[in-house]
Parts: C-alpha cells; structure tokens; sequence
C-alpha cells in the first residue's frame, strides 16, 4: 500500500499528521469532550497507557491553554513505553498494575487528587481472542483501581473498551453516571467504544487497593439476572458533531478544492519500540533461525550494532 493509499483510506489517520497529533486517537478524545465537556476545572490530569502520546497532546493543548494559568496545570502520563516529551506532562515508564505507579502519581501532584483520569490502554494482543478480552478486561480493571486511588471525589474517569458490559455495570458502584461512548473516528467496524465514568462517589468505607477481583463474580448469577431497577442498562451515546468525518469512509486525497494535496510524514516515530529488534533480525535473515540462537548471540548483536552505526539517527 502506498503512503497516500493510506492517507486516502483513513481520514483521521491522515488529519493527525496534517495537524500535528502523534496518532489518530487524538480524534477520540477531542470528540468525547465535544459531548462531555471533559476539560472544564481540569487542573490536575492523569494519562494511563499514553504512548506515543496523542492523548497526553490533547490534554496538554487544552489544558494549558490559557497562558496565565498554566503553570497551575499538572500533567501525568503512564506507559510501559518511553514516549518523547511534550510540554507541561511529566511521563512515568512503569506499569499501571502496580501500586507504586500510583504513588508516584499521587507524589507527582504533591499529594492532591487528579480531576481527570483517561485510559486508552492496550495490551500486545496475541491473536487468541478469549485471551486478549481477558488480558484487556484485566488492564481496564488496573486501570480503575489505580484510579480510585489517585482520582477526588465528583472526578471523571475514561477508558476504553471492548466486550466489557459487566465491567459497566460494577463501575455504577464507583460512579453516579456510566456513558459508553462511540465517537466518530472510532471505526463502526470496531467494537472499540470508550466508558465515560462522571462523579466519582466510591462507596462508604471504600479502601483503594490493587488487587479486587472484580472478574472473579460470576456475571449470570451476579448480573445477567437482575431485574427492573437493579439491572443497571448503560447508556450508549455516539458521539463527535454528524459534520464530522466518517472514520469508515474513504476520501479523495484533495479535500479542499484550494488546496492541494500534499503528503506528511508522522508527527512522532515511535523511540524504542518493542518490535524495533525484530525488524533488524528479520533484515539480516536472523529471525526464527534456530541454529544461529543462542549461541551465536554475539554475531546477531554485532550485527545490530553495525546496524545501529550506519543508522542515519
Ligand atoms: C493504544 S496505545 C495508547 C495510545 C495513546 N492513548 C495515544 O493517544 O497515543 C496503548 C498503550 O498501552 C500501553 N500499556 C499496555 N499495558 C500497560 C501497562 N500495564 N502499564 C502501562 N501501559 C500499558 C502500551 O504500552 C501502549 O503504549
């Protein structure tokens, strides 16, 4: 597929670069606000799962806005990856299943609660579909742990999701109102949605940890078979303006009769991503050759490092 093929199949995709986000989720967040207004009294903000960053972009554009009033605006962001820096974030490399990552947030904001916690967390995905709604289902469940630790009461918590209705309904237990969301760059091919959860109110006696096992209820006994005002129906909104591109259309590469068309590379390439080594293997014709690991070990990283040398970086 060709670079403009690409720009041509998906709009959001190619609006990110022209722009200057660094992936088109940034769409997502700026289309949930559109219909949340999730940005208004924001001062201290969390980012879980950020990289590469488009998220935390958002949060930094709009937050920090209005110029006499940034310097009051704290910015956190958590990925398991190292991500460029943006202005006003402070980025943590660590895990968002650990309670230290907490702390270091809560550190971050000198003690003071977040009034704002998003998440578009990930996991690698391994192609064995009722293990990734598992592993998925279990970093959401992370993610709202770490957040009843670090988020004030009345606060916003976002995530996204797939396949997680009872998650939905077990989060009506922290929060006064659950929205799942679809926005407008969220492909309809998708089952991707995202869960707006407002008014943070954690039960009395609440005490934050790491470790509920949410998952371990079981859902037909527990859920599926309540009835009339306890069976909690979450609301499903689509959201992001009707004018608003459709993420699932494809698009002449001119949009604007007066201005032509012009190709732009990627606002940020990845640093350091997980897959970098095995594109090097994969080059040199290492990859998955069983004779050459693992004792030959020191020829492939010779190799990488005479890569690494020629590199233009
Ligand atoms: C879809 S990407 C996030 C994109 C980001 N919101 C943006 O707009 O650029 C998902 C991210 O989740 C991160 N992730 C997955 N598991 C994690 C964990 N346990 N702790 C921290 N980050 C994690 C991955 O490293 C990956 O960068």
């Amino acid at each position: 597929m060709g670079r403009s093929s690409k720009d041509k199949r998906d709009i959001y995709y190619r609006l990110a670069k022209e722009e200057g986000w660094r992936a088109r989720s940034a769409f997502k967040l700026l289309q949930l606000d559109q219909e949340f207004n999730l940005f208004t009294c924001v001062r201290r903000a969390v980012d879980l799962c950020a990289a590469p960053g488009s998220w935390s972009q958002v949060l930094s554009r709009k937050l920090r806005a209005n110029e006499e009033e940034k310097e009051q605006v704290k910015i956190v962001s958590v990925d398991l990856q190292a991500m460029a820096p943006l202005p006003g974030v402070t980025q943590i490399q660590g895990d968002i299943t650990k309670v230290s990552t907490a702390q270091e947030i809560v550190r971050h904001f000198a003690g003071r609660p977040a009034d704002l916690v998003v998440c578009d967390g990930a996991p690698d995905v391994t192609g064995l579909h009722d293990v990734d709604e598992y592993i998925q289902a279990q970093l959401l469940l992370a993610a709202l742990n770490i957040t009843t630790h670090v988020l004030k009461p009345g606060g916003t918590f976002i995530f996204r999701g797939k396949d997680v209705t009872l998650l939905y309904s077990q989060l009506r237990v922290f929060f006064k109102q659950v929205t799942c969301a679809k926005p407008r760059s969220s492909r309809n091919s998708s089952i991707e949605a995202f869960v707006v959860c407002q008014n943070y109110t954690p039960p009395e006696g609440y005490a934050p940890n790491m470790s509920n096992p949410l998952l371990d209820h079981s859902y037909d006994v527990d859920f599926n078979q309540l009835e009339g005002p306890n069976r909690i129906i979450v609301p499903f909104l689509a959201c992001g303006d009707l004018s608003a591109y459709d993420s699932d259309q494809t698009y002449p590469l001119q949009l604007d009769a007066s201005q032509e068309y012009r190709y732009t590379p990627p606002t940020q390439p990845p640093i350091l991503p997980p897959y970098q080594q095995a594109c090097l293997l994969r080059k040199n014709n290492l990859l998955a050759q069983q004779d050459f690991l693992p004792l030959d070990q020191t020829l492939i990283s010779m190799k990488l490092s005479d890569q690494h040398d020629a590199s233009p970086n």
